[in-house]
This record gives structure tokens, C-alpha cells and sequence, in this order.
């Protein structure tokens, strides 16, 4: 699909399917969708009468025109109150609007939609954005798919000549968002530790990215006894992930974005039981796909900071060589873990990916994970979880959330709660008391962070939709890239 742009009078456009975005009680047209309205015979007036459009937010109509018009339908998409118009909305709208071509079997598809904030490359990302990542379809595992994707070969955006910076812009972060998705949706016989490195090391050939990754005995030699401790019941190799993007010149900042990476999450020698989603736990390296995501669409939009990507990826099995619970783990910083429930062991994967971070003179380290149920429970299917100490930092994000439109919610840091962290035998055990269980996963996190400015983010929740939710279909979201791309342009 190509995304074109011009200064085209509307009435001049011709093509399959015309868009139109209506502000909310701004429904009466007038100007040029008063002639465009003519040329139609009114039907355009009619519709909205009969379907008693109103311009909200999220609500779409959809009719042919006849006659020897240039257009065969038009979707008409409301933005809500002008005023108050947001660029997810315009996301969002864009999504919709995508998702009705598709089933029209639009191939021509025009965009006429008003500008957003006097800013016309943030428009034409944000509509190019969500139009691309409504209509990508998953069809890798079917051998003969019903569904055969959308037939849209062309969408045209009126108005906006001269931003084809923005689209650039906007397709290179969708192949972030899209790799995310897919290493996701891909169950763990086919993304394994092994797939990921060759994965990290496709995006780092392709994209110039400077590539490290430590095998199970480089691993060792650090020290990495919480992570291994994980991957030892596995029969696969764990790989430890480090990707490098480095600026022309010297960097304006040292980042680093570090994600949990269990390609599978049994629970360990505490087997998730039936009911606890054990067949979802594809997923729980959401965090990691999210980091290679990000490393893609960094690596395209050259920002000038440096950043580095670390992902320590295993899975979490069962065998005779499996952590017994109980298990003391010493982690790469010399801290001893009692290991009370092997299924918390996403904490533990993330504490030697976080000393190793923090031994690399960054300024600042953002962590994604899969890390909690509870988070889950506090915050639902939408929101991720933010925990920093770091105020400056949780508010760099929290931007970069709004304007992606990937929503987090700060909770806190309570340092009181660590008591539940306290073990008799070791430093700390691995697993608190079921209440706020995200918040005592994200003090276990602390303890291995001592020089770096960190914040951790638990996206159990937004890694799936379970749903169909604006421009993330069914399936596996890509959460987090849209953000982390904009926290790094941004800061
Ligand atoms: N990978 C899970 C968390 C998870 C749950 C992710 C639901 C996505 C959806 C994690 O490793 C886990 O098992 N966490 C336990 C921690 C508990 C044992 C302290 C949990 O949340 O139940
Ligand atoms: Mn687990
Ligand atoms: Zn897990």
C-alpha cells in the first residue's frame, strides 16, 4: 500500500472510496462538501439525517453515491468537538476509516481530514499511523486464509502536499511496531531465544546497529546467576541480547531500553495451573519484542542519541535440571535471591539485564515487561504500569505516552512494601504477598539499578487485545514502540 500526498480540491478527487472527517456538530456542510454534497444529488445530507450523524468521536457512516460522480462511496468519520481534537483521535479515526475501505474492497482510497494543532507532518503521521496499523493482518500461520487482507493499493491524503518527511516517519515506526506484533503473535516454536538473536542480528545488517550477543558462557562469566538460574531447565540456549544504535557525532544522551524476554513462561517447577493462561505465555517476551521493535524504527529515524537495546532471553521450563523452588540465585551484582516462586522469573531475568545496563554510563534506563498479573488487575487490558523513582523521568514517558496514545498510569514506588521482599535465608526473596504484587516486582527491579536513572514499565496488560480496539486488531499490539520511539526523538 502507498500513501500518496496532494494539494487536490476535493471536488477534483477521484478514486473508489472518498473519506471525510466531521467535527462534532460542524455536520452541516458547507463550502466545498456543500457542492461535493450537490454533485451527489444530496445524498450526503440525506445520509446524515437518516443515520443522525453528529461528528462524535469514533462514529462512522458509510454510503455509495451514484450518478457520473468521480467517487463511488464515502465514509464520513467524526473527530468529536474541535476544540478538542487529540492526535490519537485522529489515529484512531484514520483506523476506522481503514478498517470500512478494507471491507469495501477499497483499492483508491482518499483522506480528507482538517489539520491537527497548525502541525501538518504530526497530521499526516498520526493518519498514516493508524490507517497502516488497522489494516496489517497476521496471515503467517494459515495455510489458505478466508481472509485475504485489505485490496487498498493507494490512499491519497488531501491537502497535505509537501509531507513526505512525516510519512517516512510514519512508515518507519510502523515496521517497528509491526516486527513487534509479529515476534508476539509467533507462538515459541517458532520465537525461541535463538530466532530472537537472528532476529536482533537481521535489524542490526540491515539497519547498521552495532550487535553483541552473549552466549550461556559469557553469561557465566559475568556472573549472571539470576538469569541462568532461569534458563536452566530449558533445552534451548539462553542469548543475551545487545543491540547498539550510535549517532553520527557525539550522542546528545546515553539511553538504554531493556525488555523481558521469556519466549515462554511455564511458571517453572510452579507450573501455572489450568485456568492461569498458561497457552497465552507466548507473550512474555512482549517486552523484548517491543525493545527489537524500537531498535528497528531507531535505527531508520537516526535520532542523536545513543541507544542501547538489551533483551536477556530464555524460557522459563521444566526438568530434572529445573530451579527447585527455594533455589538461592546470586545475581551479576552480588545480590542473593531466595527464590520462593520460580514463577516470578521475569524479575530475575531483568536483574542481570538491568546490572548490565547500569554498568554502561547511561543517563537513563526504561524497562518493559510482562512482569505481573496483579498489574493486570490494577490497571486492566489498556494500561501499562509506570514505576520510577526518577520523577523527571516518569514524566518524560508519561509525554511520550500521550502522544502516542499508548496509555500508562504512574503507581508507586512504596518502599515499605520491599518488607514482603525479605528473606531470612538470602538478600531478598523473589516473591512478595499477592497485594500490590506489581509494586513489590518493581522493588525487586530496583535493587539491581544503583547508578542510573530507571523507570519500569509492566505492559502484562496492552501487550494482547483480546479485542478489536481502534487500530490494534485481535492479537498482539506491538506496545510500547510507538512510545519509546517518541521518548527518544523527544528527549
Ligand atoms: N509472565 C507472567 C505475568 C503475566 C501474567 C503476563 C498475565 C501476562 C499476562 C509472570 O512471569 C508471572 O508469572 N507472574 C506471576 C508472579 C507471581 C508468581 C508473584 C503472576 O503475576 O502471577
Ligand atoms: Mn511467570
Ligand atoms: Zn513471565
Amino acid at each position: 500500500m502507498a500513501i500518496q500526498l496532494s494539494d487536490k480540491p476535493l471536488l477534483e478527487w477521484a478514486g473508489d472510496t472518498l473519506a471525510i472527517a466531521l467535527f462534532e456538530e460542524a455536520v452541516e456542510l458547507t463550502g466545498e462538501l456543500a457542492t461535493l454534497n450537490e454533485q451527489f444529488a444530496g445524498v450526503l445530507k440525506e445520509v446524515i439525517a437518516e443515520e443522525e450523524f453528529t461528528g462524535k468521536a469514533n462514529s462512522t457512516i458509510f454510503t455509495r453515491v451514484s450518478g457520473a460522480s468521480s467517487v463511488k462511496k464515502i465514509i464520513l468519520v467524526g473527530l468529536g468537538k474541535a476544540d478538542n481534537l487529540k492526535v490519537e483521535t485522529l489515529r484512531r479515526a484514520a483506523a476506522a476509516v481503514g478498517k470500512i475501505a478494507k471491507k469495501q474492497k477499497t483499492k483508491v482510497l482518499g483522506f480528507s481530514f482538517p489539520l491537527w494543532n497548525n502541525d501538518p507532518a504530526a497530521t499526516v503521521q498520526a493518519l498514516a499511523e493508524g490507517v497502516q496499523l488497522a489494516l496489517y493482518q497476521d496471515i503467517r500461520f494459515k495455510s489458505d486464509p478466508e481472509d485475504k487482507g485489505s485490496l487498498v493499493e493507494t490512499i491519497e491524503f488531501l491537502g497535505f502536499a509537501g509531507q513526505e518527511a512525516a510519512i517516512t516517519k510514519a512508515n518507519q515506526i510502523v515496521s517497528g511496531v509491526i516486527l513487534a506484533r509479529q515476534l508476539v503473535a509467533a507462538p515459541a516454536n517458532t520465537v525461541t531465544p535463538i530466532t530472537m538473536a537472528e532476529t536482533a542480528q537481521q535489524i542490526a545488517q540491515e539497519h547498521g546497529l552495532q550487535i553483541e550477543i552473549l552466549e550461556q558462557a559469557d553469561c557465566e562469566k559475568l556472573g549472571m546467576g539470576a538469569f541462568l538460574g532461569v534458563a536452566q531447565a530449558s533445552d534451548l540456549p539462553p542469548k543475551f541480547i545487545h543491540l547498539t544504535y550510535k549517532p553520527e557525532g557525539t550522542p546528545k544522551r546515553k539511553l538504554g531500553i531493556i525488555g523481558k524476554g521469556l519466549t515462554f513462561d511455564s511458571g517453572g517447577l510452579n507450573i501455572k495451573g489450568a485456568g492461569s493462561g498458561i497457552e497465552t505465555m507466548k507473550i512474555d517476551m512482549g517486552g523484548a519484542a517491543a525493545t527489537l521493535g524500537a531498535a528497528k524504527a531507531i535505527a531508520q529515524l537516526k535520532p542523536d542519541a545513543e541507544v542501547h537495546f538489551i533483551s536477556a532471553v530464555t524460557e522459563n521450563m521444566i526438568s530434572g535440571n529445573a530451579m527447585h523452588p527455594g533455589d538461592i540465585l546470586t545475581a551479576s551484582n552480588g545480590k542473593t535471591i531466595e527464590v520462593n516462586n520460580t514463577d516470578a522469573e521475569g524479575r530475575l531475568t531483568l536483574a542481570d539485564a538491568l546490572v548490565f545496563a547500569d554498568k554502561l554510563g547511561l543517563d537513563a534506563i526504561v524497562d518493559l515487561a510482562t512482569l505481573t498479573g496483579a498489574c493486570v488487575i490494577a490497571l486492566g487490558d489498556d494500561i501499562a504500569g509506570l514505576y520510577s523513582p526518577d520523577d523527571a523521568l516518569a514524566t518524560q514517558l508519561e509525554q511520550a505516552s500521550a502522544s502516542s496514545g499508548e496509555k500508562i498510569w504512574r503507581m508507586p514506588m512504596e518502599d515499605k512494601y520491599f518488607e514482603g521482599l525479605k528473606s531470612s535465608i538470602a538478600d531478598m526473596k523473589n516473591t512478595g504477598p499477592r497485594p500490590g504484587g506489581s509494586i513489590t516486582a518493581a522493588l525487586f527491579l530496583k535493587q539491581f539499578v544503583k547508578d542510573t536513572s530507571w523507570a519500569h514499565l509492566d505492559i502484562a496488560g496492552p501487550v494482547w487485545a483480546d479485542k478489536d480496539n481502534g487500530y490494534n486488531g485481535t492479537g498482539a499490539t506491538g506496545f510500547g514502540v510507538r512510545m519509546l520511539v517518541d521518548w527518544v526523538l523527544e528527549n
